[in-house]
């Protein structure tokens, strides 16, 4: 069986190596994966918002069966054109996708739906948006509509930080036209976590639960970055707060969409917020979070192949989704200056082990040598049967990925081993 896996990240290359376990699976095609997974996978430069590029691909070299991980083509259709030509897709339609494509969409169906999550109001116009945060409650929470990379989000703990934050989206623009609306929402309190599900539309089946570090600093500190490390599974993620989060979340979120006409297949991210009135949404995702899957697919002890597959088929009802009882920890190993300016091109070598451990995410091949090419460079994954141990040894691990200016936090999974 030919797949076809459209991406270029860490998160492309956990998928990959999982996928190919399935003894079926002749040959992997990544669109545009990148040098580190060169080993893997066929790397084909077709960028992941070439749709058209993509399609014609898929057409010309008899795909079988195709994975679209990214939100931007998500969002922008990819499956759906796809499924035009008869391929089938793991991965939600444009329609569906808009659940992480438009925060206002997002905001407006929970609130429809009576899914618990932070009060806000929508905004168009920027005087109104101003005159509003006189009223609002500080810390206030600023977002952009659509896609930001990531970074249409701003938490303000001053009016100042709060109005300058609506300006910049709205006038200057920061975000382009993600932020023609913005969302203004209360400020919620409590650790996060963060919950990938598959879903055929019909049935929700969670993976293992895990916690992301999305703050470049030790601690918690500096700037937002796509996330400096996961754990799983996330020890404030317990039974109790799972069973509540099926029963008031992830059934009404599936059930909503499919009340609108937007049915949801694929893997849905739950980023989540257990605040003292109970768990609430802070977003939603339409697709595998990065570096979330890093921890979450290493974990999976069932065929992903076989798991996509039924969810396309709508058969999840019927197809096991089992989890080692394990922990498991994904160390990042970054470009020295990120997430702003960062130089790239700097080789990269990796232990023997610390490369069979590594997830490859900003990285090219150049004259038969890796080279760092992006913010975040590499994931390094361990799997033990403590976190504890898991993060020692991912740590052990990632210490034999070296290159000019490798930058880690030093505190992956410190949050979590003191919730115990
Ligand atoms: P996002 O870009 O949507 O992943 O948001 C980035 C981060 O902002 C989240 O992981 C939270 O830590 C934080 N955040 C978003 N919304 C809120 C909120 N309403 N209250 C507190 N923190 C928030
Ligand atoms: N790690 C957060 C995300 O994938 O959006």
């Amino acid at each position: 069986m030919k797949i076809m896996v459209v991406g270029g990240g860490g998160r492309e290359h956990a998928i990959i190596k999982k996928i190919k376990e399935n003894p079926e699976v002749t040959e992997i095609f990544a669109l545009p994966g990148n040098g580190g997974m060169a080993k893997v996978a066929t790397l084909v430069s077709i960028g992941a918002t070439d749709i058209d590029g993509i399609v014609n691909f898929a057409k010309e070299n008899g795909i079988d069966y195709a994975v679209v991980a990214p939100d931007d083509p998500l969002v922008l259709g990819c499956v759906d054109r796809l499924e035009e030509i008869g391929i089938p897709c793991f991965g939600p339609r444009a329609n569906a996708a808009i659940i992480e494509g438009s925060k206002v969409f997002s905001k407006n169906l929970m609130k429809k739906y009576n899914i618990p999550t932070a009060k806000y109001e929508v905004f168009s116009d920027m005087e109104k948006a101003l005159s509003y945060l006189d009223t609002a409650p500080i810390p206030t929470v600023i977002k952009a509509d659509g896609l930001a990379l990531g970074k249409g989000v701003i938490i303000a703990f001053t009016l100042e930080e709060a109005k300058d934050a609506v300006k910049s989206m709205m006038l200057d623009k920061a975000f382009g036209k993600s932020g023609d609306n913005i969302v203004i929402e209360e400020f919620l309190e409590g650790p996060e976590v963060s919950v990938l599900a598959f879903t055929d539309g019909k049935t929700v089946k969670p993976m293992v639960s895990s916690m992301d570090h999305k703050r470049i600093g030790d601690n918690d500190t500096g700037l937002n970055t796509g996330g400096m490390g996961t754990i799983a599974p996330n020890p404030y993620y317990t039974k109790e707060v799972a069973d509540r989060c099926m029963k008031e979340i992830f059934l009404p979120t599936i059930n909503a969409m499919n009340e609108e006409g937007r049915t949801f297949k694929g893997c849905l991210y739950f980023g989540l917020m257990i605040t003292k009135d109970g768990p609430k949404v802070i977003e939603y995702n339409c697709r595998f979070g990065d570096p979330e899957t890093q921890v979450v697919l290493p974990l999976l002890e069932s065929d992903l192949l076989t798991v996509m597959k039924a969810v396309t088929e709508e058969k999840l009802a019927e197809t096991e989704v089992k989890f080692s009882p394990k922990s498991a920890c994904c160390v990042i190993t970054a470009s020295k200056g990120y997430p702003t300016a960062y130089e790239k091109g700097y080789e990269i070598t990796f232990t023997d082990e610390a490369l069979a451990a590594t997830f490859v995410a900003g990285a090219k091949e150049e004259n038969g040598k890796l080279v760092t090419w992006g913010g975040r460079v590499t994931g390094t994954t361990a799997v033990a049967d403590t976190l504890e141990a898991a993060i020692k040894e991912a740590y052990r691990l990632s210490d034999g990925v070296k290159f000019e200016g490798a930058y880690r936090r030093s505190d992956i999974g410190k949050r979590a081993l003191q919730a115990k």
